[in-house]
Formats: structure tokens, sequence, C-alpha cells
């Protein structure tokens, strides 16, 4: 979701909407204004694009010099005008916006609904106002601090009270910037909603508050101390703004997947009870089979998905790219669990391959990104990955969000089968959590001069190998076909048992062979490959887990990443792949945000 506040002397309005249109990439279910003009808060909010809302505003204006706004990607609740964003209490005098989940949100509606508070929406965000309003005591900033102390999970809160003129805001995984300007200050989830007013900003940190005036601000942490913030001046253009500074929208992208795979896995991780909660109307016990379909990289997150359901849950599973699926006239049954996987949801193939599967009469579940699309219209149950919008074609931070995504299938199915310990899952359900902090050390600068080094010493090869084992060969297949994607270098990728019954023909001293072999079961089988590649004169480039000095003497050049659980290296592995493909293309001088011949979403056959 995207956020904007402001305070000064101009019309809040025309800040709020141009605010707005330059988030709407952050989502598009619905948007929504609130603007004070002194004497009361006038909120007014539309489903569907900006465009709604603000042809509204334009024939109807909110007069007022004081607002915040909203543009939504929904999570809790259907995109209706209801659900959509400001919330206010009953009475209207605190109004909020909300970007980012409430974890314990039931529990607190309970709480709240006890007491007498009633709720006009289904939104985890509404349960914030209410919160708020029963701590308010005079002073909006603690009313927010104390409700805040109440609540798990992640959130960037914007708050305004009918009574003060300020505007309280609090952040903690979702992003907030403030803006300074001269008597006016303005809030944002991204920096391109403000440049055309400031460019002077100032980043709020995970768990900083912040009280904006007419003429400053204030910011502390959620206990109250005081906090400095430094002002920056911003000289991005409106271009790279968009970009957050990146130069590709795909790098931004990629350095998006520790916020994305919180956002995967919030709220569904129950450490006291090593269960997870994934909110799926469909009975575990009652499947005998699961076939999951996809095309591209979803298709092979589908692949890792296969390992680890029939690891953790032990059920057969197949998997199948959509566009042979459903013209293979494939075996379904009553029984049949069919799991689509799709970051747009509009994927034709998968559409098409979904409809079969339900023709045959098998339950659809979906992993998917994109809200509402046409796929989770017909699927029985969705379960989202919110790994937020991805602009760049060749996609990564939807893999890694759609893998984990499947850990917690792999998860939620082994323990209501049975076949999973609640100790193991315990085990897992902790490396689970782990993710978004591996794959932020995944990225810390001297790995990515590494991969950056690499990448560069064999940007000039005709011809790529990967080669990887049991949950990471599908790690080699997505890392061939991100380079193929955006560099234009002909990649091949095998299970590395499978290279001696064939592409070890094509080893010679030209080849490089990048190999998974990261801490596994099946690591000392995998060096023994390795052994085959160095024999016919291979390039070997090891992708190896911190501290394994010990097989960094069979490698050409090492690509170390952190050590992490067998079942969820998938994910930290990938972010290696992602980044060799990536300065392999840029090298290269290719557009890897818009690669030749390819598209976002395929809704042709
Ligand atoms: C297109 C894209 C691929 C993507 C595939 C599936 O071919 O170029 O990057 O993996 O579609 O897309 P979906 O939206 O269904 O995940």
């Amino acid at each position: 979701c995207g956020i904007v506040g402001y305070i000064g002397p101009k019309q809040a309005q025309d800040v709020l909407i141009s605010g707005l249109s330059k988030l709407e990439y952050r989502g598009y279910d619905s948007a929504g204004v609130a603007i004070g003009d002194g004497a009361c808060i006038n909120v007014r909010k539309k489903a569907g694009k900006l465009a709604n809302l603000s042809g509204e505003l334009e024939a109807q204006p909110l007069p007022g010099t004081l607002g915040i706004g909203h543009t939504r990607w929904a999570t809790h609740g259907l995109p209706n005008d209801t659900n959509s964003h400001p919330h206010a209490t009953e009475d209207g005098r605190i109004v909020i916006v909300h970007n980012g989940i409430i974890e314990n949100y039931l529990n607190l509606k309970e709480g709240l609904l006890q007491r007498g508070h009633t709720f006009k929406s289904e939104t985890d965000s509404e349960v914030l106002a209410h919160l708020i309003e029963e701590a308010y005591k005079g002073d909006l900033y603690e009313a927010v601090r104390t409700a805040l102390g109440q609540v798990r999970g992640a959130y960037g809160i914007v708050v305004t009270h009918v009574d003060h003129r300020e505007i309280v805001a609090a952040r903690t995984v979702s992003p907030l910037v403030m803006g300074v300007g001269e008597g006016e200050m303005f809030l944002a989830s991204d920096v391109p909603a403000l440049l055309p007013y400031t460019r002077q900003m100032v980043f709020l940190h995970d768990g900083d508050m912040v009280v904006l005036h007419d003429d400053g601000f204030r910011v502390t942490d959620l206990q109250g101390n005081e906090l400095k913030r430094d002002i920056e001046t911003i000289d991005w253009d409106a271009e790279s703004a968009e970009k957050g500074g990146f130069d590709t929208y795909m790098l931004k992208e990629i350095y998006e997947q520790p916020q994305a795979l919180t956002n995967t896995l919030i709220g569904r991780l129950h450490d006291e009870t090593g269960e997870v909660n994934l909110d799926i109307d469909l009975d575990p016990a009652s499947f005998k089979r699961i076939s999951i379909i996809a095309c591209g990289t979803a298709f092979y997150a589908g692949l890792v998905g296969e390992y680890l359901i029939e690891q953790l849950a032990r059920i057969p599973v197949e998997v199948d790219v959509a566009s042979e699926y459903r013209y293979r006239d494939p075996l379904v049954s009553e029984n049949t669990l069919a799991i689509v996987v799709s970051q747009s949801g509009e994927t034709i193939d998968t559409l098409e391959a979904l409809r079969e599967a339900k023709k045959g009469g098998a339950k659809t579940l979906g992993v998917i990104n994109a809200k509402g699309s046409s796929m989770t219209r017909e699927l029985d149950d969705t379960l989202y990955i919110h790994a937020g919008p991805e602009i760049g074609v060749a996609s990564t931070k939807a893999y890694t969000s759609m893998v984990s995504a499947f850990l917690m299938l792999a998860l939620w199915l082994g323990r209501a089968r049975g076949t999973l310990s609640g100790q193991e899952g315990a085990e897992l359900l902790s490396s689970a959590r782990e993710l978004p902090r591996l794959v932020e050390e995944a990225l810390q600068p001297e790995r990515v001069q590494q991969i950056k080094q690499v990448a560069e010493k064999y940007a000039q090869a005709r011809d790529y190998l990967f080669l990887g084992r049991g949950v990471n060969s599908p790690t080699a297949f997505e890392g061939a076909l991100k380079l193929k994607e955006i560099s234009y270098i002909h990649a091949e990728a095998y299970a590395a048992g499978e290279m001696k019954h064939g592409p070890i023909a094509l080893i010679d001293s030209n080849l490089p062979v990048v190999v998974v072999a990261t801490e596994s079961r099946l690591l000392e089988k995998t060096i023994s490959n390795v052994q085959e590649v160095r024999a016919r004169g291979g390039k070997v480039i090891l992708v190896l887990s911190d501290g394994d000095t010990e097989n960094a003497q069979h490698a050409d050049d090492v690509l170390y990443v952190p050590r992490a659980h067998e079942m969820v290296s998938p994910v930290v592995n990938a972010i290696a792949m992602q980044l060799l493909a990536y300065y392999t293309a840029t090298v290269l001088g290719k557009d890897v945000d818009k690669p030749r011949n390819l598209a976002k979403s395929v809704t042709v056959e």
C-alpha cells in the first residue's frame, strides 16, 4: 500500500492526490483521503484505481490544509469502498491510514467488541483506530504510542485527530519517509511522492514514531525516547526515485526481498505452537495427490515446492508447466489438490490449466502475488505471497516469496497429516523466520562485489552450465533462466547427478559451470560432480555456505552465501543466482528491466 500525509498552507487534497499517483505502483485496489479543515475531518474513499477517487474529488473538492491519503493493496478484507482507507472511529474524530499487517488483530478486535466498539470494515487497520481511541486522553502522540504497545505485526501508520493540528506516524517494517518543507511537512511511503515538493527528507527507521507540525517534527522510539534523525538532501531525478535510487527496478526488487519475505511470512508462523496458520479453507487430510502447475520462474518455485511437500508432508507431488498440463489430459480426481503458482495471476496458460484441473474435480489453491487477479477469482482458495508489485520483467522477489510460501504450505500439510513432529515443525519454523535476515546478509556489499567480479570475469562466455541437487536443483534451473532472460547468454541447468549422462560433453575450458553446493545431506555427492567438471577443464564457480573453505579448493571462483537450513536454503541461494545474472547483463549493457522478446505477464497461449 502507499501512504501520503500533509500539513501546511496548501490545499491538502492536491498534495495527497499527486502523491498517491506516484505510489499507485504499490497497489491500486482502492484509494482514499481524509482532510481536516479545523472543524472536522472528512473522509472520501473509492474502490478501484485512484482515478475513481480523483475524479470525484475534482467534482466535489474537500477543503482543508491537513490530510492523509492511502492507496491500497488489499490484505485483509475485500477491495471494496468500506474496507478502503482511511479508517475513522465511530465519531469520526480519529482517522488513520495503515500499511502492513497487524498479526494479532483478531484478539484485539474481540476485546474491543466486548468493550462496546463497533466496526464498519473487516480490516485489521480499523482495529488500530479503535485502540487509539481507547488510549486517547487528550494527547494523540501518547495514545498512538500506547495503542502500538498492544500490536504485533508490521505497520506504517499515519493518524490524525480533529482536535489537534498535527499528524502522528509510526513505522516498523513498512517504509515511511518524511519531507521537510518551509512551513509545511510531508510524509509518504516512498520518495517519488514527495519530490515535486521538497528534496529535504528524513528516512524513518524501524520502530520510529514521529509527530509532524506545520513548522517541524519530533522523532521518538516506541518507548517515547527522543531520537535524532538527519535530514538528507535527495538529488535523484523523478525516474531514479521511482526505482528507489537503484539503477533498475530489478535491482530494487532484488534488494526488497528481506521486506517481501517478511510480508510473506508475517502473521502465519506461530512459534508457541510450531503451527502455521495459512487461513486456507481446504482440508489438508483429504488429498492423496498434489499437482503443481505454473510457467517460467513460478514453475521453478513449484519444483522447490515438490521437494518440500514430499519431504515434509509425504504426499506424492507432480509439477507441470501449465502449457503441457492443459493438453495432456491429466489424471485428476476429487482427491487431487491442484496448486497454481503465478506472480501476475493472469498468465493464460496457467489460468487454462487451472480450469482443466477444476473440470476434473480437483480442489484448487493458488500461490499468487497479484490481488484480485483472474486466477484468484476462479480458485477455491489463495495463499497470497504479499511480495508487493514486481515491475522488472525477470522475476526476483516473487520467486523467493513463492518458495517461502511453499515452505509454509509443506509445514502446514506436514503438521496436519502428522508426518512432521512438533519439534521438527518448530525447528523449520524458526529457520523460516530467519529468512528475511539471511537474505539481508546475502545482500551484504562484500558479497555483491564478489558476485559482480565473477560476472565480469565470465561475461564473454557463450554458454553457462548450472548444477544443483535435491531441493537446490531448481535453484540451478532458476539461475540459468535468469541468466538467459536478461543477458541472452545461453545457459543450461541440470540436476548435478544427471550431468554425466549427457551435458558433460559440453565441458571445455570455455564453459563456466555454476554449482550450488551449500550445506546439505548431498554435499559430498555434489562435490564429486564438481570433480568431474574439473577433470574436463571446465571453470567451476561454487556457491558455498559461509566458512566452507575445504570445498573452496575445488573452485575457480567461490560465491559464499549465509549458512541456512537445507530446506530454506533455496531462498538464500537464489539471491546469488539473481545477482550473477544481473551483473552479467549490466556488464553486457542489456536492458534488464525490459529484456527483448519477453513480457511481464503473458496473456496469450
Ligand atoms: C512470463 C514472464 C516470466 C514469468 C512467467 C510466469 O513468461 O516473462 O518471468 O515467470 O511469465 O508469470 P506468472 O505471472 O504467471 O508468475
